[in-house]
């Protein structure tokens, strides 16, 4: 049986901060927050911070300590343990599908943040306009110049994947360690010198503050709009890591009567402080001081990636060369370590999976693991111009998180049953959890779950039927527009029956694993 443990708990709680602290707190939440009215998100994002947020995570990591007793890492037969019915097991199937498809397009855009620390440091955008650093970063990802791009992604996979096949605590505990205190660091500095911005110095038209006070300034406007709500929602989803099930397995490595309230507290906390804190204070401030917001709106229109990728580096070239450079080596770093933190904790359900139901081996999970990866991220490093990587975002990076959780609040507070629910968040706890999160987590949680999931229904359906693209085809006269327009439909389509294919695939090797252990 796969006996690995966490090193300590201060370890255990970096790792855990690490795998939410991650390129969507620095990259996806600032872009949120300006697509939805900067003031007007910050309310529905803390309200589902805190009844939705919250109670996933204490659900989450006491699902992965009780089926860590049975020894169990991955999400499958963690629920199989609490209810024995079928369907269970195949709803647990995303725990292991949306680890491999978000990592599949989460470590090409890992990949990225190696290639501009390498730019910031050869002084690449020096003398380039902000046009030009926008075609180089289009180019990069559109492979025009073809090997680079491969290979770097290519040389992401085999750090991720030797870095797994050390272990948790020779591996991933230590990069959380070194990662996670480097990446606060470098936040700091940054947000010290985004707050430092005047009106009229190097170039800005605004000062620093014009940017948080877009963002902090709140505005109830918001309140009725259901837009607006899913989007805080799914940010509270993707910021945390939840329903993706690689707190589950986390928290499996976590003794019976080790406490799961005050550490998971803690790092879920710790991860609202960089989202809210550091994840604010650095993107919007800067390109709002020299931007303005409206164009800083604009911007985001286009992908929110360009913000990050082309827009500041043109932005710190005003600083001058040398801050340029540091400046450029700590935004890119720290997106490193964000994201290195949290491609990780997608590998470990993963080999987890095979090392308890099959008995691998742990370097060949972890070779798996990364084969895996590259050859459904094949798709999106290839594709990426016909949005492959939009469209495994969307489904798995989004969609799937949504089912899974509402899935398992019904499983931990309606089938497993609340008294034992509450007793598992419970036992061990280092700290007395308000009573209230009781019924929140049997009425208020599951309700708020399920008028999210119903409120996407309409959104998921225009997604189905491709209503954008065929909006584009329509409005479309020139020959070149429309050929890209029916090749992106195609491969659209093609990587959705991908994602199913996939998705079938574990099935049947979850139903291979149970006829073998379990089914008598
Ligand atoms: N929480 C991570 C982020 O903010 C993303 C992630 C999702 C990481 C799921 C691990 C598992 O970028």
């Amino acid at each position: 049986m796969n006996k690995e443990q966490w090193g300590s708990r201060v370890g255990l709680v970096f790792a855990m901060a690490g795998n939410a602290v991650g390129l969507g707190n620095f990259l996806r939440f600032p872009v949120q927050a300006i697509q939805n009215g900067g003031g007007a998100f910050i309310i529905p994002y803390l309200v589902s911070f805190l009844l939705m947020g919250i109670p996933l995570l204490l659900v989450e990591w006491s699902i992965g300590r009780f089926g860590g007793a049975f020894g169990h890492h991955a999400t499958p037969f963690q629920f199989y343990r609490m209810d024995k019915r079928t369907i269970w097991k195949y709803i647990g199937v995303f725990g292991l599908f949306t680890n491999i498809a978000v990592a599949a397009y989460y470590c090409y855009l890992e990949s990225w943040t190696i290639t501009w620390v390498f730019h910031s440091v050869a002084r690449t955008f020096q003398h380039m306009s902000s046009g030009e650093i926008a075609t180089f970063f289009d180019s990069y990802v559109n492979l025009d110049s073809q090997a680079i791009p491969i290979l770097v992604w290519i040389l992401c996979l085999l750090l991720n994947t030797f870095i797994l096949s050390q272990g948790l605590d020779g591996g991933v505990e230590k990069v959380a360690k070194i990662g996670m205190p480097l990446l606060i660091l470098f936040g700091i500095f940054l947000a010290i010198k985004a707050f430092l911005i005047r009106s009229g110095e190097e170039g800005a038209i605004n000062d620093g503050s014009v940017g948080m006070n877009f963002l902090w300034t709140p505005d109830f406007s918001s309140i009725w709009s259901a837009k607006v709500w899913l989007a805080a929602a799914g940010q509270i989803f993707f910021t945390l890591s939840l329903g993706m099930g690689s707190i589950h397995c986390y928290a499996s490595y976590v003794a019976k009567n080790d406490d799961v309230a005050l550490n998971g507290m803690s790092a879920g906390w710790m991860n609202e402080f960089v989202e809210v804190v550091l994840g604010s204070s650095i993107i919007i401030p800067i390109s709002v001081g020299y931007l303005g917001i409206d164009q800083v709106i604009e911007l985001t229109k286009q992908g929110g990636l360009g913000l990050g990728f082309k827009t500041l580096p043109f932005l710190f070239e005003q600083w001058g060369p040398i801050m340029a450079s540091f400046a450029g080596v700590f935004w890119f770093g720290l997106l490193f370590f964000a994201g290195i933190t949290s491609s990780l904790a997608m590998g470990t359900p993963v080999m987890g999976f095979f090392m308890d139901e099959f008995n691998w081996k742990r370097k060949s999970s972890a070779w798996f693991f990364g084969l895996l990866i590259f050859v459904f991220g094949l798709p999106t490093v290839l594709f990426y111009r016909y949005g492959v990587f939009d469209e495994y975002d969307y489904w798995a990076g989004t969609v799937a998180l949504v089912t899974l959780a509402l899935f398992e609040i019904i499983l931990f507070a309606w089938v497993f049953g609340m008294d034992k629910g509450w007793e598992e968040i419970k036992r061990g706890s280092d700290i007395r959890l308000p009573i209230i999160y009781r019924y929140i987590i049997k009425f208020v949680t599951p309700v708020f779950l399920l008028v999210i999931f119903i409120g996407s229904l309409p959104g998921i359906w225009e997604k189905i039927i491709n209503k954008d693209i065929h909006a584009k085809l329509d409005a479309a006269t020139d020959p070149l527009i429309i050929d890209e327009l029916n090749k992106t439909l195609f491969f659209v389509d093609g990587s959705r029956i991908l994602l199913v294919l996939l998705y079938v695939g574990i099935c049947f090797i979850v139903y291979k694993a149970y006829r073998k252990n379990y089914a008598k």
